[in-house]
């Protein structure tokens, strides 16, 4: 099974999971990239009956215009009750790189406010030491080379990402080499950095549920609570 395979059958077998959690009042989080993306086309053929969803994307969005399901902003809701969204890297510990799409900050938003996360991936991306893919930072442009500059101070090679603006205007830096021995507390040193909006690292909240596709099966692994 190649990847893509892999990310269509992850998002299929979530949908089932989520579909009897889901009623009239539910609120669902849609996170962003292709593995989601495979999900939104189960939400656009099922037509499920909810309250709404809360997108991490323009892109996701507009991707859901055909569910009938209304789009909602996080201001207008009380919170989300499941959240489903990929990612870049796991760990053993739930821990977690998302911005390969650029969507970081709205998505660490989002699962912030979830009662329930699902993340959805394949077994190509699992690494026990996160940082094998690149770290993305999301900054204020006026601050990218001093941020740059900081990150080369940590170890990191931070690269920008060229002709891209988030969806909330801002700019990303891509980081390379760095070494994240402990998820947590890089996040929260990179945060710490002036002109920081966001960075990808996902350890403070992790994920709550990894479901899993490899070449044989779909996983679904639960953190303890
Ligand atoms: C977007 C993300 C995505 O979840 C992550 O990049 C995985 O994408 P894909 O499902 O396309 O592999 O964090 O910001």
């Amino acid at each position: 099974m190649n990847q893509d395979e892999k990310k269509k059958k992850v998002a299929e077998s979530a949908f089932l999971t989520v579909l009897p959690s889901l009623n009239k009042e539910t609120v669902l989080g849609i996170g962003t990239g292709s593995t989601t993306n495979y999900f939104i086309e189960e939400l656009n053929r099922a037509k499920v009956s909810i309250k709404g969803v809360v997108c991490s994307s323009e892109a996701s969005k507009e991707n859901l215009e055909t569910s009938g399901i209304k789009v909602m902003q996080l201001n207008e809701v009380h919170g989300i009750d499941i959240y489903v969204d990929g990612a870049d890297e796991f760990n053993s510990r739930f821990e977690l790189i998302k911005g390969g799409g650029g969507a970081l900050t709205r998505e660490k938003i989002l699962v912030n406010s979830s009662d329930r996360f699902i993340c959805i991936v394949d077994d190509t991306k699992f690494s026990e030491l996160l940082g094998k893919f690149p770290l993305p930072i999301e900054v204020l442009e006026v601050a990218r080379s001093a941020i740059s500059r900081e990150i080369m101070r940590m170890g990191g090679k931070p690269v920008y990402r060229q002709n891209f603006v988030t969806d909330n205007g801002h700019q990303i830096i891509d980081v390379h080499n760095l070494k994240i021995d402990i998820p947590y507390e890089m996040e929260a040193t990179l945060n710490n950095i002036p002109g920081v909006i966001e960075n990808g690292l996902f350890a403070k909240r992790t994920a709550d549920v990894i479901i899993q596709a490899t070449d044989l099966k779909i996983i679904t692994l639960k953190k303890d609570t």
